[in-house]
């Protein structure tokens, strides 16, 4: 699949942990040596880098670091809050400071409970005292980048291989139950947090270039984005797999404690997993008793794999064919927000849905050719040396071919190239404008 020359993207293990990338675990987080590499290859200092699908902002920050300007938007709110805090520039001291000030009074302990979760299975009473004390000392807090910091530390307690909560493995959905059988001392955990967070943010104030534009986070779907056309010189993203991650799922606990600070109850934040990119719930929505199996994309290799499916599994095709339509969307967009000449880079996996293997790469390239307006420019399978990313449930169902992912890389063709000026629909919500930083350039056909 090399269209470019082969190009040394296996960057080895490790680098994963500068700066702070390792503020808070995020399932399938990307690897920041990719994210630099796309930054540093497409883009000049000074130019906007957009992340769709942000998760924990894993590209906003690399793009801080290159001293581009990073927009980061995700529909989950605890993406948001952990993708927030980890670009913004927090002064050590002053983290230190208040975080102590939080543990003091959370020692008080607090009678808040969260509701929308079976709270007495998931937490002792003890981790129920401490967390309690923590998220009511934050509600007072004033709303702020330190504020931001403080939750994510909270949140990366609950989710975490080793949870304050009475559950394994919670970062990736398919958590255990798991019972401590003593108290996890959840203040002494969230101090020890709290002083790593003390020299991660001191790293990234001394890593970002001055003059760098701060990053910014909000919240959006990838499918229909409040940018403008021609945000940005780069457009770079690892969006949900096919049916695999309910981030929804991951991310319960940490949001029904978290409820206060991220303004959702667990209640609307289970109903927000619906709309997610790859969601298994509601499969069947769309079926009617006319259109009881997915019609036809369009698209030949995707419309193969939902047919072979839906022989055996009419949800489960219903499901493949949403995320591909809805990808379809997202390429779209991409295309829409990318200055002429500038990128769109995807990162993806493979999946296998009912033993059939979905080549998940090769079908975003089809469903960009039926689009057209994008130019290939690299596509190219890389080895993925984190063990940490490879999600154990996944790892047993597709063996080593979990440890290799796809970077696709498309170009946005000069105005002057495009032939036959407005090609495609450049309307698109705008609620941004262009970037002083992005030299103008005219859209096609105006
Ligand atoms: C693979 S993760 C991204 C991980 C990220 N690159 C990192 O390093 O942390 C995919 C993200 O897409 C988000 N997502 C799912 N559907 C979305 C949609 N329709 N619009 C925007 N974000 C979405 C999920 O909440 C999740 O955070």
């Amino acid at each position: 699949v090399a269209v470019s020359p082969a190009l040394a993207l296996d960057f080895a293990a490790g680098g994963t942990l500068h700066a702070t990338h390792g503020l808070h675990a995020f399932a399938a987080k990307s690897p920041p040596a990719l994210a630099r590499w796309a930054i540093s290859t497409y883009t000049k200092t000074g130019a906007v880098v957009i992340d769709p699908m942000a998760g924990s902002g894993t590209t906003i920050v690399e793009a801080l670091l290159l001293g581009r300007r990073g927009i980061g938007c995700d529909l989950d709110p605890l993406a948001r809050l952990i993708a927030r805090a980890k670009t913004t520039l927090v002064e050590p001291a002053r983290l230190r400071a208040r975080g102590e000030q939080l543990v003091a009074a959370a020692r008080a302990g607090a009678d808040w409970r969260p509701s929308g979760i079976d709270i007495d299975t998931w937490f002792r009473p003890e981790v129920q005292r401490d967390l309690a004390g923590l998220v009511t000392g934050l509600a007072v807090e004033p709303a702020d980048g330190i504020r931001d910091v403080l939750a994510s530390l909270v949140s990366s307690l609950i989710v975490a291989r080793t949870s304050v909560g009475n559950a394994r493995d919670v970062v990736h959905s398919r958590h255990h139950r798991r019972d401590w059988e003593e108290d996890p001392k959840t203040l002494e955990r969230f101090e020890r947090r709290l002083r790593a967070a003390e020299r991660m943010y001191g790293e990234l104030a001394r890593l970002v270039p001055a003059g760098t534009s701060a990053a910014s986070v909000s919240t959006g779907d990838a499918r229909r984005l409040a940018l403008a056309d021609e945000s940005a010189s780069l457009y770079f993203s690892s969006p949900p797999y096919c049916s695999a991650l309910d981030y929804t799922r991951a991310h319960i606990f940490a949001v029904a404690w978290l409820s206060i600070i991220l303004d959702v109850s667990t209640e609307d934040y289970r109903d927000l997993g619906r709309r997610y990119l790859g969601s298994e719930r509601a499969a069947m929505v769309d079926a009617t008793a006319e259109q009881p199996l997915p019609p036809q994309l369009g698209v030949p290799s995707v419309d193969k794999i939902v047919s072979s499916i839906a022989a055996t599994d009419a949800g489960r095709a219903w499901i493949v064919y949403r995320y591909f339509r809805d990808m379809r969307d997202v390429i779209r967009e991409a295309r829409r927000v990318v200055v002429p000449g500038g990128h769109v880079a995807l990162v993806v996996c493979p999946s296998n849905v009912r033993r059939v293997v979905i080549p998940t790469d090769r079908l975003f390239t089809d469903l960009a050719d039926t689009l057209g307006g994008l130019e290939l420019v690299v596509h190219q399978s890389r080895v993925i040396h984190d063990r940490r990313r490879v999600m154990p449930y996944l790892a047993d169902a597709f063996g080593e071919r979990m440890r290799t992912e796809y970077v696709i890389v498309w170009r946005r063709p000069d105005a002057a190239t495009v032939s036959g000026g407005a090609q495609f629909n450049q309307s698109g919500a705008s609620g941004m404008t262009r970037d002083p930083s992005i030299p103008a350039m005219d859209a096609p056909g105006s």
